[in-house]
């Protein structure tokens, strides 16, 4: 396991001490979420996690979780979440987030939204003063809009590269929509930014989370902080 891949477990495990037998858990995306859903799902074969549902945030997720054995429910059967626990690709001082990295972003804000603790587990690498300093701001789009909302998010200062799967097409998301990667710099103003999208028609969500985190957990060379609201 590499450094980074052991941080991002320790802030995993430090995070499931946050679960109590019978809630319902969102389940996050990404490789750091992924080392969550392992730990949850071996606390409920030894017996100190019961009657745990998760709601996944993406299909790989999905896929993970009901591998492992974790029953799953969608938001027919429950409409709030007590936990959830995610991954994020840049922090900032005030809990603040890119996210999107793995292009779940759309279904991650859902289940955000939809959760009483939002808990972000990262290693220090994501951590930053101001968002964008680190990652380009991924922004959901229909395909019909890709090139109408590239030249939006140019007009607005930043530089676009549309996301391109490992065969080099166009990424796809779970939702059926592109990706544009949409590199600002670092943001003065992300809620400005973030408003500016969202009443874009062509843009279904964008990878800002905004003031939806309780809690971030930190692991780096030193060891686990905590970081919150
Ligand atoms: C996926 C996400 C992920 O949470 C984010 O990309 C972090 O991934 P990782 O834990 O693999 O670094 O937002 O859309």
């Amino acid at each position: 396991m590499t450094t980074q891949d052991a941080l991002k477990k320790q802030a995993a495990e430090k995070a499931v001490e946050y679960l109590e037998s019978g809630m319902v858990v969102g389940l996050g995306s990404g490789s750091t979420a992924t080392f969550a859903i392992h730990a949850i799902a071996r606390l409920m074969k030894e017996g100190k996690l019961k009657d745990i549902v998760g709601i996944p945030s993406s299909t790989p997720t999905e896929e993970v979780a009901r591998s492992l054995g974790i029953p799953l429910v969608g938001f027919e059967e429950q409409a709030v979440i007590d936990v959830t626990i995610d991954g994020a690709d840049e922090v900032d001082p005030d809990l603040n987030l890119i996210k999107g990295g793995g292009g779940a972003l759309l279904r991650e804000k859902v289940v955000a939204q939809a959760t009483k603790k939002n808990i972000i587990i990262v290693d220090e690498s994501k951590i930053s003063d101001k968002l964008g300093t680190i990652f380009a701001l991924p922004v959901e789009v229909v395909p019909f809009a890709t090139a109408a909302e590239t030249r939006y998010l140019e007009s607005l200062g930043a530089k676009v590269t549309v996301r391109q799967n490992q065969l080099g097409k166009a990424f796809k998301t779970d939702n059926h929509n592109r990706i544009l990667d949409a590199d600002f710099g670092p943001m003065d103003d992300a809620v400005k930014i973030g408003a500016a999208l969202s009443q874009r028609a062509g843009v279904v969500e964008h990878g800002l989370f905004l003031g939806t985190t309780a809690l971030v957990i930190v692991a780096g060379a030193d060891g686990i902080r905590e970081m919150k609201a």
